[in-house]
């Protein structure tokens, strides 16, 4: 069986994809395979992100990977927080990084904005690219205590409340990671069959 390697640390996304791969994968995360160092994240882009993890697996441990980087895009902000998404108030606290959100944005009528999550897979020779994206607006306030991050913040096209407030079912079906990660099964499951 295919050894694959998901370069996260993180065992809610292993076990996300775990899923939805099926049995035709050897899925490993990197405690399984020993890399415990933080992974450097230093190109400014998601992309360059997400290429520059997966890359640090296959040379150091040599396994065939996928790695993943998202953050959120505001219109208004040129597209900030971007990669400093995770700590754009200077710490990883969600409350101080949406209140930077919502000062930068007071008295702002284009809040545009979106999620966007990047998936690097590395495969042999062989580096693939998948996006995901779900596209929405800036709330006035935070509402809601579903999900993480910046969800109570977020409200995505076609509905009325945040991704705190709506049932995390609809966030799953929508999400941009969900959606990068159906682009990835879908390449994976037609590599499969053709073997
Ligand atoms: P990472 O790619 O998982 O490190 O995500 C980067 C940062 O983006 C996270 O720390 C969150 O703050 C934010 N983020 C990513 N996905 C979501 C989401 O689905 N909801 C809310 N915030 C998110």
């Amino acid at each position: 069986m295919k050894q694959l390697v998901f370069a996260t640390a993180n065992a809610n996304k292993v076990a996300e994809v775990k899923m939805k791969l099926g049995d035709g994968y050897d899925f490993l995360s990197l405690t399984d395979i020993g890399c415990t160092e933080e992974i450097p994240e230093t190109t400014g882009t998601l992309e360059g992100n997400a290429l520059q993890k997966a890359r640090y697996v296959k040379d150091k441990y040599g396994y065939d990977c996928f790695a993943e980087d998202s953050g959120l895009e505001i219109d208004a902000l040129s597209n900030r927080p971007g990669v400093d998404t995770a700590h754009y108030s200077g710490s990883r606290d969600a409350n101080a990084n949406m209140a930077k959100v919502l000062n930068e944005l007071k008295g702002e009528v284009q809040r545009n904005a979106r999620f966007r999550a990047v998936i690097a897979l590395i495969q042999g020779e062989n580096e693939a690219l998948f996006e995901g994206r779900v596209d929405g607006w800036i709330a006035k306030e935070m509402a809601g205590e579903g999900g993480f991050g910046y969800d109570p913040i977020f409200i995505p096209e076609d509905h009325k409340l945040t991704f705190a407030q709506l049932p995390q079912e609809i966030k799953k079906g929508i999400s941009h990671r969900s959606r990068a990660v159906a682009k990835l099964v879908d390449h994976l499951g037609g590599k499969k069959l053709n073997l």
